[in-house]
């Protein structure tokens, strides 16, 4: 059978309120037969009944990114599609019918942003860096006496006739819930996170059934989100502007042809109501006895509410909803846990990133509170592990009458697994839900072993990613939450294997092309947090480091890798040669990044562990680092450039790699193959891009090979090294070392986590110690999961020969150590399975139509086109 599946409009199965005029259409193929292409498609467009699209069929085997080339797309619309393609067997598939919403195509803006036109409290009682990770400040006392309440504001409307379509485009600056007769219409936590005053999303919706002739009350609760609240390490607030502001426009479409434009303008007004505060840190305050019921509704008294102020302007920042909106995935009962000091905790199971709902009973003026952790101390107790200013973490309830309560978190999300309960007389486990939240990307990748510890840790790798790719791509989703750029540099092999991440982390890409410096530089966090200032060390001129502000060149070039999509180098290439001039201004005439501040091989265990400050790996690594980062990038720039057809630039970058990898070797690399500075991971970085002259290559290896059995077979490796260490030991002939690192369970290792009890990555190696200490780390970092990229490739035996894995390499290594791998990936060209089997000998292998591989089993290698194989 010749199957058709997993259509996609700009990446996304549905996306809603899109507004490309050239949207692109991708699916994927299915085939029983081996060698299967197609060898022409069909697309078709429909709005309502009429088709506004028919390419015929035309002979072709693309299968992804074709852009429309219909009539022009109307506002606010949904577009059903559907897709045929014929292969070079002559059978037909046909797709089942997919769909997507359009936005605010035309970008007509006519009604008014509205604000209360007060300013929101700013609150900077800024302490070091150094302080924060000694653990001195925590959170806010008291903080109902100093943050901002949200916002409601309303207003009715009449409809007078019979709606035969009516569509709303809503944005704010903050995050806003939307309801109309009480119902709330809004995405959780829209319009999300982005480069707010170059960048700021719109949601599109389809509000036709809602309006039906007659009044209607229309509602909204504004709160501070990202854009005015106490974000980032130093939970400083107003990183965007101060005063937070709402627009709404209804689009209404009469059957008898008539149109009518509502929306906010001056006749709203505003009020204060049950939200004490809400921040996405500190957490929500929510006084029932403030609650302003039916506040959306017709009928209520807003006579002591205020007039809102209206203004206009900024609309030329706006753009549709280019994500997945945020989705709760999935709910849990926690089990509640009677802790030695007598503390009553939830416990998720898991360390997830969402909230808890509870509905249960409650006493009058009796506050109840959920305080949120990742971890519990070495004896059972609950222990507040989140360190950094304003992070409270803590939601409360104050109820104002005796009986059953229920409640969840409008503005706030966590990042825990545990929730320390107050204000509750026993408590009952399934009066209380965990929700989950997560970016809703289709998940792409499974890798399942004989080794329960590999498949524990491939599982903290897979949360990990769903709750920091939320959003932004965050370093964690508890303490910062910020769109560090080296987390996602390091991991970004990896997360494109376990989810489709293309349209995700193109938003993000965007906000890095606005947030690029003037002279080049891109900011260590995008979204850029002005507040980070505070934490730059001494004499930081520069906003960028090196291997941070390299993402810009390494993510698109990975995303080019995963998804084979020129569009991403095409889109980003301006930005990458701007910083690569900028780099260049900074470099010697030797070719050596030796100036500047860097983080460097940040946070190298045996430094951390003597110092405790991570500061000293940065000043200790930063020029090596700096300068091996610059041979990579330069390297990466002559691909990228050959692929988009720019060969002067390729001659140019050729020749400063040459320069950079000719100076690293002389000045860093004595003769006998030693690094001027002796560290595990200075050694990874030199071998793993080939800095190091062939003459000294092999006492490099050996150096790195002693340093790591002195290191009792354990890593010693920094953030910028990990993802090279396994692979370039691999490659260097120590495949049995690199496996002894893996399946270490001593610390430092992926395994002690595991052995810890561990569910997510951490950011630490000994979050929690040998002794049992839980550490105020984060426990919930992805960095560190980048070892998934050997995982797959070496066990999983997948690795990507051509660009979108058009060609695959499938050499799984038998002798890994395990008894059997079964691995499965859905590229863009479908799904692509490899499971073998050590006792058997058995390798199965599926690829997908139009893509062929090349086997390597049992010392034998063989091309192969696609469809299933069974090999002994
Ligand atoms: C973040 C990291 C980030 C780093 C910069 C930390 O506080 O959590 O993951 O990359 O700062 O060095």
């Amino acid at each position: 059978m010749y199957r058709i599946y997993d259509l996609q409009c700009n990446n996304m199965p549905f996306p809603q309120g899109i507004d490309d005029a050239k949207p692109t259409f991708s699916w994927k193929l299915d085939s029983d037969q081996q060698d299967t292409y197609q060898v022409s498609y069909r697309l078709r467009v429909y709005l309502e009944e009429c088709m506004v699209w028919d390419t015929g069929f035309i002979k072709s085997d693309k299968t992804f990114d074709i852009p429309y080339q219909g009539e022009k797309l109307k506002s606010g619309q949904l577009y059903f599609w559907e897709a045929e393609s014929i292969n070079n067997y002559g059978e037909k598939a046909s797709s089942t019918t997919a769909k997507w919403q359009t936005g605010n195509i035309e970008s007509r803006w006519l009604m008014k942003w509205i604000s209360t036109g007060e300013a929101r409290k700013e609150i900077v009682d800024c302490v070091s860096a150094e302080a924060i990770f000694a653990g001195a400040v925590k959170s806010l006392d008291k903080p109902e006496e100093v943050l901002d309440s949200p916002v409601y504001f309303r207003k009715e409307i009449g409809i007078e006739k019979e709606v035969k379509h009516a569509v709303a485009f809503a944005t704010a600056k903050g995050i806003y819930d939307l309801q109309i007769d009480g119902q709330s219409v809004s995405h959780l936590f829209a319009p999300e996170y982005t480069s707010y005053n170059k960048h700021l999303e719109y949601q599109t919706y389809d509000v036709t059934k809602l309006l039906t002739p007659g009044r209607h009350g229309i509602g909204v609760i504004l709160a501070d989100g990202w854009y005015t609240g106490k974000i980032g390490l130093m939970g400083v607030g107003n990183q965007y502007g101060e005063r937070n502001s709402f627009y709404l426009q209804i689009e209404v479409t009469y059957t008898d042809g008539t149109k009518e434009l509502l929306g906010t303008d001056e006749s709203f007004k505003w009020s204060y109501g049950g939200y004490r505060y809400s921040d996405l840190f500190v957490g929500e305050y929510y006084v029932q006895a403030k609650e302003l019921t039916g506040y959306s509704k017709t009928g209520f008294d807003d006579s002591s509410w205020k007039q809102v102020v209206a203004s206009v302007g900024g609309f030329d920042i706006l753009q549709g909803q280019s994500i997945t909106p945020a989705r709760v995935v999935k709910k849990i009962v926690p089990e509640i846990l009677c802790t030695p000091k007598g503390e009553v905790v939830l416990d998720a199971g898991a360390n997830i990133v969402g909230f808890t709902r509870y509905e249960g009973p409650c006493e009058e003026e009796v506050e109840i509170s959920f305080e949120h952790s990742e971890v519990l101390d070495q004896n059972g107790n609950f222990q507040q592990n989140i360190l950094g200013q304003h992070k409270n973490q803590k939601d409360r309830i104050l109820p104002n009458k005796t009986g059953i309560i229920t409640y969840k978190p409008k503005f706030t999300f966590h990042g825990f697994r545990y929730v320390l309960l107050e204000g509750i007389k026993d408590p009952k486990a399934e009066d209380f839900e965990i929700w989950v939240i997560d970016d809703g990307l289709e998940r792409t990748g499974s890798f399942v072993t004989s080794n329960e510890d590999i498949n524990q840790l491939q599982e903290n790798i897979y949360r990990s990613q769903q709750g920091n790719m939320l959003f932004v791509p965050t370093d964690c989703p508890q303490r910062e939450r910020a769109g560090w750029t080296g987390d996602m540099q390091v991991y970004a092999p990896t997360a494109t294997f376990n989810m489709d991440v293309l349209a995700f982390l193109k938003r993000w890409l965007k906000d890095m092309r606005l947030e690029q410096k003037m002279d080049g530089q891109i900011p260590n966090v995008i979204p850029a947090i002005d507040s980070n200032k505070y934490i730059d060390g001494e004499g930081q001129d520069e906003v960028s480091s090196a291997g941070w502000g390299d993402a810009c060149v390494i993510v698109p070039y990975r995303l080019y890798q995963a998804y084979q999509s020129k569009e991403v180098l095409k889109d980003n290439f301006q930005m990458m040669c701007r910083w690569m001039d900028y780099v260049e201004s900074k470099v010697s005439q030797e070719g050596l990044w030796d100036t500047g501040f860097h983080f460097g091989d940040w946070l190298i265990p045996s430094i951390m562990k003597a110092t405790g400050n991570p500061m000293e790996t940065a000043m200790k690594t930063k020029e090596e680092v700096a300068s091996a980062m610059y041979a990579y990038t330069t390297e990466i720039m002559i691909d990228i450039c050959n692929v988009l057809g720019e060969k002067k630039r390729a001659e140019h970058y050729l020749a400063l790699n040459q320069k950079t990898r000719t100076s690293f070797s002389i000045k860093y690399i004595s003769s006998d193959g030693r690094m001027r500075n002796d560290l595990q991971g200075l050694y990874v970085l030199a071998l793993g891009m080939r800095l190091v002259d062939e003459h000294k290559r092999q006492a490099c290896v050996r150096h790195l090979v002693n340093l790591v059995h002195e290191n009792d077979d354990c890593l010693d490796t920094g953030f910028l090294s990990v993802p090279f260490l396994l692979e370039t030991l691999y490659e260097e002939g120590e495949k049995e070392l690199a496996y002894t690192l893996l399946f270490q369970k001593k610390s430092p290792s992926w395994l002690y986590a595991v052995t810890k009890g561990a569910t997510t990555i951490w950011e630490n190696w000994e979050a929690i110690r040998p002794d049992g200490t839980r550490t105020n780390s984060s426990y919930n970092h992805f960095a560190f999961g980048c070892v998934g990229e050997f995982m797959y490739k070496h066990i999983g035996g997948l690795e990507a020969v051509e660009a979108g894995y058009r060609k695959i390499k499938i050499a799984p290594d038998i002798n890994c150590g395990l008894d059997w791998a079964k691995t499965s990936y859905v590229s863009r060209y479908g799904e692509i399975s490899i499971d073998w089997d050590k006792k058997s000998g058995n390798l199965e292998v599926k690829l997908p139509p139009n893509t062929s591989g090349e086997i390597w089993w049992n010392g034998k290698t063989m091309e192969i086109g696609n469809g299933r194989y069974l090999l002994k």
